[in-house]
């Protein structure tokens, strides 16, 4: 079972790449949404709340994790790998690499405060190349926007529309989505920044190297044969969590809740 968490509803943007590249793989995902948001929090409690989301995964018997937060992965992912005794996957390093495979020159990253404030993207992506130029911006109240369902309001888009102006300006030649909410709001993130602009989805970089992972050592996690069952934890009952997520991965998300700490 491949265990995935995030504070909310973003990480199911990589459940939604699992079920495309790995469809057999059974998922056990959870979502802290009692706690959440993560990225206006101080490092410290996400850290915390990092661990104690893995500590539940591995109660439920998952045999690797995938942080599918880009905050935890930020400020956590040391702390999460050395608490839990299965293989950990964050959503940053291997983005970076992806990155790092193409000719950007110019580079964008929008997160949460807490992943911006952390320079983590800047960290890593210098560290290997210190030509690349990078500019961050925090985008705080795409989370709550994408919890609420509201992608396709007009004032989600004049939201957009604003934080990402000062980026619009660099002609970047590619925009990290440096949150996994934030590819529920891909239309309005590439109006707000120009057709010219690519995106970069964490899910796909992440996801491909859990496939790899997964066909080094077969013996990390197997497939079923037929459909796989999939499970849907929350910390907090929320009915309109489970009608998003029903919608964004196409088919009837039935939600456990579950006591994180
Ligand atoms: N989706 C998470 C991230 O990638 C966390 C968002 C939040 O809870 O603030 O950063």
């Amino acid at each position: 079972m491949i265990g995935v968490f995030d504070s909310g509803l973003g990480g199911l943007t990589v459940v939604k790449e699992i079920m495309r590249e790995l469809p057999g793989y059974p998922v056990v995902y959870f979502g802290d949404t009692a706690r959440m948001p993560y990225g206006t929090k101080g490092d410290a409690a996400v850290r915390r709340f990092a661990v104690q989301d893995a500590e539940l995964l591995m109660r439920e018997g998952v045999e690797v994790i995938v942080i599918a937060c880009n905050t935890a992965s930020a400020l956590a992912r040391e702390e999460v790998q050395a608490a839990v005794n299965v293989p950990v996957i964050d959503v940053v390093t291997p983005t970076v690499t992806a990155v790092l495979a193409e000719d950007y020159r110019k580079i964008g990253v929008i997160g949460t405060s807490a992943t911006v404030r952390s320079g983590v993207y800047e960290k890593m992506i210098h560290a290997a190349d210190p030509r690349r130029r990078l500019y961050a911006r925090a985008c705080p109240l795409f989370v709550p926007l994408v919890e609420e369902g509201s992608e396709r309001r007009p004032e989600t888009a004049i939201i957009a529309k604003r934080y990402l102006n000062q980026l619009k300006l660099r002609h970047l030649d590619a925009l990290i989505l440096g949150c996994t909410h934030y590819p529920f709001l891909r239309r309005q993130v590439q109006a707000a920044v120009g057709p010219g602009v690519r995106l970069i989805d964490p899910a796909q970089a992440t996801v491909q190297l859990l496939k790899r992972r997964l066909t080094e050592d077969p013996r990390l996690a197997r497939p079923v044969s037929g459909d796989p069952h999939h499970r849907f934890l929350v910390s907090d009952s929320s009915p309109i969590f489970a009608r998003l997520a029903s919608r964004w991965l196409k088919r009837p998300v039935e939600l456990e809740l579950v006591q994180v700490e």
